[in-house]
């Protein structure tokens, strides 16, 4: 067998891909071969009102302009692959199957899904810990990722082949101060993945977590400077990562050199984990 990343032939959807990890993700895999469908909260081409239905999220997002979907579908029909961008709430079912539907219908079935959408947008201890974030973020975070998996799973049943990375993070496995919904949702991440790992075993899905550490994504570059500081301080390898370090993680993960790797937590995470003075 080469010793290469090549997806040609594979449909992969990103969710969450219009900036940030997921952006590179998409750009990567169509890079190794695949065509790709980006399925985001948020498009470019969003009219006022749409975004408005998104709520203050989506709101902040595009006020700091990072909503670059369609572009990075554009780039990826410049490499030669096929690319959609949709428009996909995650936390909603009904949109999930349809972008599902729409992606198998346009680029062919879904084999490769990147359970990339999150959010992570306030910090606070328990006692300030706001009861409706928690839920949104367990919605979007994990049952997000739930959704999104059952969505494509018969798809990847019935071709007796499949590719689930889902995004953890070190908030998940180190805890995160100040991070209580979006560490458990992390966390949360981590045993779905090793239960789909065992169920999808037998009809060759491979399901596997990245869990990054602190990665210079454009929400990292405008982020409270001090604390960044802090968290390199203590990533082993004294910088942040770069998000095409995570999207080359993936990719291995959904390629043939990765056949028999299933059910892991890869940490792409500089050694922040590691006990370090
Ligand atoms: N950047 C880091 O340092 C870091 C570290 C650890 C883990 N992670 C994980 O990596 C993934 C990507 O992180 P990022 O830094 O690129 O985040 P980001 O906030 O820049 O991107 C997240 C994307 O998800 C989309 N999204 C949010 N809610 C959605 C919903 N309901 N439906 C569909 N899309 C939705 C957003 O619009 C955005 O495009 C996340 O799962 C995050 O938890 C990131």
């Amino acid at each position: 067998m080469a010793l290469e990343i090549d997806l040609s032939g594979r449909v992969a959807l990103v969710t969450g891909g219009s900036r940030g990890l997921g952006r590179a993700d998409a750009l990567t895999l169509a890079r190794a071969g695949a065509d790709v469908a980006i399925a985001d909260i948020q498009l470019e081409s969003d009219s006022g009102e749409q975004a408005e239905r998104y709520g203050p999220l989506a709101q902040a997002a595009r006020a700091q302009g990072f909503v670059y979907a369609e572009q990075t579908a554009d780039q990826i029909r410049a490499l030669g692959r096929r690319s959609l961008a949709l428009r996909c709430d995650v936390t909603e079912r009904a949109e999930v199957a349809e972008t599902v539907r729409r992606v198998g219908e346009d680029l062919g079935p879904v084999g490769i899904l990147v359970n990339n959408a999150a959010t992570l947008d306030h910090l606070g201890q328990l006692s300030d810990q706001s009861p409706e974030l928690w839920e949104r973020d367990l919605r979007v975070n994990l049952t997000g990722a739930f959704n999104c998996a059952q969505a494509v799973w018969p798809g990847l049943v019935e071709h007796g082949w499949g590719r689930i990375v889902n995004m953890a993070s070190v908030a998940g496995t180190l805890g995160g101060f100040g991070q209580a919904s979006y560490s458990t949702t992390k966390a949360g991440v981590l045993g779905l993945t090793r239960t789909l790992a065992l169920e999808g075993a037998r009809n060759g899905i491979t399901v596997n977590a990245i869990v990054p550490g602190v990665i210079g994504t454009e929400a990292f570059g405008f982020g409270n400077p001090e604390m960044n500081e802090r968290m390199i301080r203590r990533t082993a390898l004294r910088r942040a990562g770069d998000p095409q370090e995570v999207a080359n993680a993936i990719a291995f993960l959904c390629s043939g050199l990765a056949s028999y790797i299933t059910g892991i937590e890869l940490n792409v995470s500089g050694g922040i984990e590691l006990f370090t003075f």
